[in-house]
């Protein structure tokens, strides 16, 4: 299944289920200066979380930029991007545990409505409990309901999701999904959390419980009302869903890794986690441009000009012309004209910031070596 049939399942699935679709927001957050980017599909409606009321109702479902860059040094394993797309449907102080537990397996497992995934093959995660909020055996209830065996739920400590330190928080639910081509059958707690070290199983849908408001990093209290905040990375359920064990063969990167590849040298198309690297960095930086940030030393502008440099630099170890990268930024626009606008209208600035920041950073490391050989001449 394509990536765009699956955007438009997920819409269709909770569209069908009352909920009002709403557009992604920008990846700058408005009225939030907490964050430099959305990093979350809840981001943009924190206000609504807590209470106040929202123009198209109580069940809201989209699909969220988002930018997370503090795993940066882990890009080129099989599942980390510093830009990715987050499928999400929100209930504001309407339905809660039941509701929000029961979709999510019915369009994860529903051959004609949903994704069909094999059940057998999804593990739960739940909150084990704390000083904050009891043991989540609600959830666990409904899971089995569904015909989750016991024995692949998993009571874990840390399963509580917040956006910082302020903010609606509460008790999260997981849905792992066994990437293993035999399928790893009953695990206990111990092997469960292996195969998730060793990506054996992927986390592809988070379901939050928000009831309790943080404050300065402490729970001080409940909301005034109970609600669902849903996450499913599109980037990973499509990874799943085209039999990949890793998203740079999906069909969201499949032309940019193959335009990569071929403007690369030859002795070097070996060097897959450097390809990786550059496509997701000049991903995220179109992205960026195109919701108008440019690159600077400060804030957002010195993420973007971090992104662009370090995809250079890689870019350099390849020996990935310029002209190759200019073909990589254009394989990213057409993959997602048809979803963002501004991607496509933005294309010749996204192509001149980059080429832009791509010359001054030459200029730098010129002046770098010039500098350092200086310094060697004197130490000779
Ligand atoms: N906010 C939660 C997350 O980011 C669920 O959307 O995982």
């Amino acid at each position: 299944m394509k990536s765009e049939e699956i955007r438009k399942r997920f819409l269709t699935f909770f569209e069908k289920r009352g909920h009002a679709i709403i557009p992604s927001a920008s990846l700058v957050p408005e009225n939030d200066p907490s964050v430099l980017f959305t990093t979350a599909g809840m981001q943009p409606l924190t206000p609504y979380l807590m209470g106040q009321e929202h123009p198209k109702g109580k069940r809201l479902v989209g699909i969220q930029k988002c930018v997370r860059t503090q795993d940066i040094e882990e890009i080129g394993d099989s599942t980390h991007v510093t830009f990715f797309e987050m499928m999400g449907n929100w209930s504001l102080g309407d339905y809660f545990k039941k509701d929000a537990i029961r979709w999510s397996y019915e369009f994860l497992t529903n051959k004609k409505e949903g994704l069909g995934l094999d059940p057998s093959r999804l593990y739960i995660t739940v909150f084990d409990g704390n000083d904050d909020a009891p043991r989540d055996e609600e959830s666990v209830s409904i899971w089995e309901g569904v015909g989750i065996d016991k024995s692949r739920i998993y009571f874990l400590e840390d399963n509580w999701w917040s956006p910082g330190d302020n903010g609606p928080s509460g008790p999260d639910t997981e849905i792992f999904y066994d990437l293993t081509k035999n399928g790893l059958g009953d695990m206990s707690l111990e092997e469960f959390k292996k195969a998730d070290e060793r990506q054996n199983v992927v986390e592809i849908w988070n379901n939050v419980f928000m009831e309790y408001e943080k404050k300065d990093g402490r729970v001080v209290g409940e909301l005034s009302q109970k609600n669902v905040d849903t996450g499913a990375g599109l980037e990973r359920i499509t990874m799943v869903m085209q039999g990949k064990d890793n998203v740079f063969d999906t069909d969201l990167f499949t032309y940019a890794m193959a335009v990569t590849e071929k403007n690369i040298s030859d002795e070097n198309k070996n060097l897959t986690k450097e390809m990786r690297i550059i496509a997701d960095h000049i991903r995220t930086a179109v992205f960026i441009v195109s919701d108008g940030v440019t690159p600077s030393n400060t804030d957002r502008g010195y993420i973007l000009r971090r992104l662009i440099r370090r995809a250079v630099r890689f870019a350099d170890i390849l020996s990935l012309e310029s002209e190759g990268m200019k073909k990589l930024i254009d394989s990213i626009v057409i993959k997602y004209e048809n979803v963002y606008e501004n991607v496509k209208s933005q294309q010749i600035k996204i192509q001149e910031e980059i080429k832009k920041e791509e010359i001054k950073f030459r200029a730098t490391l010129k002046n770098g070596t010039k500098e350092l050989e200086k310094i060697f001449i004197k130490i000779d």
